[in-house]
């Protein structure tokens, strides 16, 4: 019997300290989320400075939960694999410099993993079927990009934003109509009391498969500050109408020009209902729709220890000099 592959997925890119251990790609043994949220809520959105602060205090406690949790001491990991990009430099430094160490400690194999390449992952522990190749609708806080997924290791980005992430416009029209930070869920619950129709917003085509959020984004903040009384439950409702339509309008698209019929959500943007909901309802026209775990969504290190994984196994392991890469692409 061939024995099993435990890797530590160590995630520091943004505000969540997160340490997990992964059997075999696609099985948690522990999965410890330490979240920043609380600290960062009074500022509006994440400090970098006190992130990264918060990721070397938090770093040593949460790695010895997942251990204990897991039931494993270091000595029974295969390999460790930290997120070295993209993220907050300060934030991933934390995570890829702790890693380094360890590996040298006790001398077992350092494998570096995307993030964006975890975000993917998330649905290989939610389906343990799931296989390339995908096409992959990578919405996060910091990314939005369609990613033809061929292999575990093979991406090739068939289109992304050109501006804003569409998290980052869901945490923005938050913090304009002061609904507080993270903005994502808060947007999302509060357009399930609104009327999606009851307010025009503009939509950026272009000829490929990029997307724009900004434009919408400063609709709806110009929208707020110039109409006082403005129903917000509304506003919300039509602007995640309208940017899950960007979404949906441009995964067609990018279908029609690869072999697969099989779409893959990712990244925390995806735990929204309303887009969850819309994208199902391309099962109606014969199109698998998979979406990961709630609790998958947001930043985790199951992720990164599943996508660790598939690096350990197709031979991506990295030097001890691996740097950690803020606008490291897929
Ligand atoms: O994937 P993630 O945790 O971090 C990055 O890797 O960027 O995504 C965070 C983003 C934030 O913009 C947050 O507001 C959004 O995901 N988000 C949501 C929901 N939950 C989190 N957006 C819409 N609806 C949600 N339920």
């Amino acid at each position: 019997m061939e024995k099993d592959i435990l890797t530590l997925g160590i995630e520091t890119s943004c505000d969540e300290t997160s340490v997990a251990v992964i059997k075999n790609g696609r099985e948690i043994l522990s999965n410890i989320v330490d979240t920043q949220i609380p600290i960062h809520e009074k500022y509006g959105g994440v400090v970098p400075e006190i992130a990264s602060r918060n990721h070397i205090e938090a770093i040593t406690r949460v790695t010895k939960k997942a251990l204990k949790e897991a039931n494993i001491t270091f000595k029974d990991i295969t390999a460790i694999t930290p997120t070295y990009g993209p993220g907050l430099v300060g934030a991933l430094l934390v995570g890829v410099s702790y890693a380094k160490a360890l590996s040298f400690a006790i001398d077992k194999p350092l494998v570096g993993v995307n993030h964006i390449q975890g975000h993917i992952a998330s649905n290989y522990i939610t389906y343990k079927e799931l296989k390339p190749p995908f096409l992959c609708v990578m919405m996060s806080g910091g990314n939005t990009q369609l990613v033809y997924v061929k292999g575990y290791t093979e991406f090739e980005v068939l289109g992304k934003t050109r501006d804003d992430a569409i998290g980052e416009a869901f945490d923005k029209v938050a913090r304009v109509i002061g609904l507080g930070y993270p903005g994502g869920p808060k947007v999302d619950n509060l357009a399930k009391e609104g009327n999606q129709n009851a307010i025009q917003l503009p939509k950026t085509h272009f000829d490929n498969l990029d997307f724009s959020f900004s434009g919408i984004k400063t609709a709806v903040i110009n929208l707020h500050h110039k109409t006082p009384n403005i129903n917000k439950a509304d506003l919300c409702a039509s602007f995640e109408k309208t940017v899950t339509e960007i979404l949906i309008e441009n995964t067609v698209k990018a279908l029609k020009l690869i072999d697969t019929n099989t779409i893959v959500l990712a990244g925390g943007v995806s735990a929204s209902n309303f887009i969850r909901s819309e994208f199902l309802k391309l099962e109606d026209k014969g199109i698998k729709v998979y979406m990961p775990d709630l609790k998958l969504c947001t930043d985790n290190a199951a992720m990164i220890g599943s996508a660790g994984y598939y690096n350990f196994i197709n031979g991506n392991t990295s030097e001890l000099d691996l740097n950690a890469i803020p606008n490291l692409k897929l």
